[in-house]
């Protein structure tokens, strides 16, 4: 569960709520090679606050993607994210392996809303800077069984064998090592601005220090506009995308992308700032913005003014090979910054944590 596992070159699968992506990479000794690639979109309706509305349609999205690009993998690597998914570094004392096993559930107690038998649980003890602490700084990762049971079974019925249940914040950590070979020294945030949902990992000493989910998203912007123009949901979401609707242009939209940009300007900055108060760092270094949001013009300059950090547009696919015959580069850029998941699943037989 959640990573701890091992895949053989996998397809990373990344179930979002406004597309499946589907990515396969090749991991050899002359580097990483993109072999596998597919995207099918799903209605807004689909996948409502983490939880799939509609499997059937989830379903034959996944199935249209593997026939499509004959992928013949059957092993998948899954993730999940979302209010159903808390992942919290906790402080417990130094006990032997065996005992911390144990004393994980009673632990976990303290810090998970749900009841504990609701819970799949995970934890990862971190490498301490101090050999004589203690005490031991844990990962601990609950996921609601429900949820993780939704996905298995949506993932088997498609024909396929799910190897990982990892979740959304982890995969991006493991996407950017790779692509970015990050500096230890420095501290990294990681934003995923979806469709839905948005992912904050914060890395430290390359560890994930802080992570959060926030449900913000392109479809807070759509709604936005869809309000502001009183256009129908499809239509805000043309104009959204640079199309023209009604005679009217993404300039229209303008002050509703702008009302949602501060939204999610002040949700990062919280997050920020709860990390430099829990944490012995006061500078974040850079931020990596991913997710289809990260393309919306004007956005990364906007965070990087307001919250006084650098921001980027990622891309996850910076050290991955692709064939140009096989894929279109243009495409590829393009679309990079939504694979991020995907990608970081698909790479996941390497990162195992
Ligand atoms: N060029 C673009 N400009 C603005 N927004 C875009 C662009 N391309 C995609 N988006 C938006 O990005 C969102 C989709 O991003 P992404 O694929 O990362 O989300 P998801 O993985 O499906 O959702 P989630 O992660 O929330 O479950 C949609 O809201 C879409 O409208
Ligand atoms: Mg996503």
């Amino acid at each position: 569960m959640f990573g701890l596992g091992r895949s053989k070159s996998a397809v990373g699968l990344d179930i979002g709520a406004s597309s499946v992506k589907a990515v396969q990479i090749k991991r050899g000794r002359g580097g990483n090679e993109l072999v596998r690639l597919g995207i099918a979109p799903l209605h807004p309706e689909t996948i409502v606050d983490g939880v799939i509305m509609d499997s059937g349609t989830v379903i034959s999205a996944i199935q249209q993607i593997f026939t499509e690009n004959q992928i013949k993998t059957k092993d998948v690597v899954v993730a999940v994210s979302g209010h159903s998914v808390i992942v919290k570094k906790i402080r417990v004392a130094k006990m032997k392996p065996k005992e911390l096993e144990e004393a994980i559930p009673f632990e976990a107690e303290q810090y998970v809303p749900y009841a504990v038998e609701d819970v799949n649980l995970d934890f990862q003890v971190l490498e301490s800077t101090d050999p004589n602490a203690n005490e031991l700084d844990v990962l601990l990762v609950a996921v609601k069984k429900d949820i993780i049971n939704d996905y298995l079974s949506i993932i088997s019925t498609a024909g396929l064998n799910a190897v990982v249940v990892d979740v959304d914040a982890f995969a991006l950590e493991n996407a950017f090592e790779l692509a970015y070979e990050l500096d230890r020294q420095q501290v990294v945030g990681l934003v995923n601005l979806g469709a839905a949902v948005m992912n904050i990992n914060i890395l430290q000493d390359g560890m994930s220090e802080f992570t959060r989910d926030s449900p913000l998203g392109g479809n807070r912007y759509t709604e936005s506009i869809q309000k502001m123009l009183g256009l129908s949901y499809e239509q805000a979401e043309a104009l959204k995308l640079g199309g023209e609707v009604e005679g009217r242009s993404v300039q229209d939209a303008q002050p509703a992308i702008d009302m949602v940009n501060a939204e999610v300007a002040g949700e990062i900055r919280r997050s920020f700032d709860f990390f430099r108060s829990s944490s012995h760092s006061e500078t974040i270094h850079r931020v990596i913005l991913s997710g289809g949001c990260a393309r919306l013009p004007g956005l990364v300059e906007y965070l990087s003014e307001n919250l006084e950090i650098p921001f980027e547009v990622a891309n996850p696919l910076l050290k991955i090979k692709a064939d140009p015959k096989k894929f279109d580069p243009a495409y590829l850029e393009a679309i990079a910054p939504q694979l991020a998941v995907s990608v970081g699943l698909a790479l996941r037989e390497a990162g195992d944590k």
